[in-house]
């Protein structure tokens, strides 16, 4: 049985909507929400403390400081978008991640081509899961769980059947367990003529709305979340 435990409490206007869940095993409380421009500054500062630590056993040093920036950074439209969530335990902010209706599969926003920001067909193109990082002291507490259900039911909302990412090896097991299944691996090329492993994986939704054995579905009205507009 999972150790983190649905409170569910709430939202105060559609501005303004957080999820509130409780660790129960910590007795901590965490709030998911919606990014928005403001929390820009900590994603920056969080993407690379998470990638240093928690893919330090995958890749190696000079790896990751090519891979951030290009493959690891903050994606702006995602946030315009509304499609990208954070978590924070307090002020802190615990961790992040998101879906897309665009085409792009990966990296920051910086220097992208028109055509990765085409938006998606529901009907026959699959959505994307995109930008999950954890902050290293919150690693294995159910956060990168706690935004996969939030994405997955907002991906069903908007009618898409089917998903896809690429995934680090370091995020693989994540996605495996919301049941993705590896379709190709391959490496991406990154500057100085280094290559990072990476993973391309793919779920088709089940029926009509999600994974209805989804025990930590959000309260209704809740997967509709929007920019949350206070600073
Ligand atoms: C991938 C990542 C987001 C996972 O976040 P997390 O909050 O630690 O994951 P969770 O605690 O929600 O794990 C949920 C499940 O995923 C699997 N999982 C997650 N991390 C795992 C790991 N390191 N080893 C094995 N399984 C793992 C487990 O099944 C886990 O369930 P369990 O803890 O009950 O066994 C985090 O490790 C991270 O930020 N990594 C660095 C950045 C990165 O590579 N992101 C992925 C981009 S594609």
């Amino acid at each position: 049985m999972s150790a983190i435990g649905q409170i569910a409490l709430h939202v105060t206007d559609a501005d303004r909507a957080e999820a509130f869940y409780l660790d129960f095993a910590a007795g901590v409380t965490f709030a998911l929400r919606l990014a928005g421009e403001q929390d820009i500054p900590a994603l920056s500062a969080l993407i690379p403390l998470s990638v240093r630590s928690l893919q330090a056993a995958h890749y190696s040093t000079a790896q990751m400081d090519a891979a951030l920036g290009p493959v690891f950074g903050v994606d702006r439209e995602l946030i315009r978008d509304g499609t990208y969530f954070v978590v924070e335990h307090g002020r802190v902010l615990a961790g992040c991640g998101g879906w897309s209706r665009r085409r792009s599969l990966f990296g920051g926003d910086a220097g992208r081509a028109a055509a990765e920001a085409e938006l998606l067909d529901p009907v026959h193109d699959p959505a994307r899961i995109r930008a999950f990082f954890v902050h290293p002291d919150y690693a294995r507490r159910g956060i990168g769980r706690r935004i996969m259900h939030a994405c997955e039911q907002a991906i069903a909302d908007a009618q898409f059947r089917s998903i896809e990412l690429v995934a680090t090896l370091a995020g693989e097991p994540l996605y495996a367990a919301f049941s993705y299944d590896a379709v190709e691996r391959y490496e991406l090329p990154l500057a100085g003529g280094l290559m990072l492993p990476v993973v391309r994986m793919a779920k088709r939704l089940q029926g009509p709305g999600l994974d209805q054995a989804n025990p930590t579905r959000l309260p209704a009205g809740m997967s509709g979340f929007r920019r949350r507009l206070r600073p």
